[in-house]
């Protein structure tokens, strides 16, 4: 691609425990996600010099390129939104708030569709508005490239690979869940949600359907 640009990664903003989640496993986490960065860059690099002509759907070196460019960039992203708002206070606000509870009915009723969703899933739980209802969803993914649900912007999401709590909790999913929830930053989730223009998408339809 001409106009290739490299990702650069976001700064590690961790330099101390949070509750319940210890620098040492966050900084560990953190490296992961260079790792992403890293081969997000390596993947776009190495597809403008492939050879397209030998492209074979059992196997091709550009057909292993485009398999594994979403697996790196989703993983990306998605870290990004997750560290993003993990320094928070946990106090839920704003205009996401309000959304999810008029989606949902109560605040509760989301955030038990997310706990369900981070205990069976293998990947992610995420909240994510999507403009084709203009509504907000919880979806599961099995891996960075597995369930994503194409136009739709995650704004809550919750990291629940072993990687993520295995050092502090083993395999207690569910007290390292809690503690996302204690350090969950809405401010920064409020922001994504302003930058994707959610909440004046979200009023439209309201004002439509007379609610
Ligand atoms: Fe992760």
């Amino acid at each position: 691609m001409k106009n290739r640009k490299d990702y650069i990664a976001d700064k590690n903003l961790f330099d101390k425990d949070l509750e319940g989640l210890s620098l040492k496993m966050l900084e560990q986490h953190y490296k992961l996600y260079e790792g992403y960065v890293k081969k997000s860059n390596e993947i776009q690099i190495k597809v403008e010099s492939a050879d397209k002509s030998e492209a074979n759907g059992v196997y091709s070196f550009i057909g292993e390129l485009k398999r594994q460019e979403t697996f790196a960039v989703n993983g990306m992203k998605l870290h990004e939104v997750y560290f993003g708002h993990l320094q928070g206070d946990g106090k839920p606000a704003g205009e996401l708030l309000a959304m999810i509870e008029k989606d949902w009915g109560s605040l509760d009723e989301w955030k038990n569709e997310m706990i369900a969703t981070g205990m069976s899933a293998r990947g992610w739980a995420i909240t994510a508005f999507d403009y084709r209802d203009n509504r907000l969803h919880v979806y599961g993914s099995d891996g960075h490239n597995v369930g994503a649900v194409w136009g739709a912007a995650p704004v809550i999401v919750l990291d629940v690979y072993e990687h993520a709590y295995f050092i502090d909790y083993g395999i207690g999913r569910k007290a390292y869940i809690d503690s996302f929830f204690k350090n969950l930053d809405w401010n920064f989730a409020n922001k994504i949600a302003l930058e994707y223009g959610l909440a004046a998408r979200y009023g439209k339809l309201h004002e439509q359907n007379g609610a």
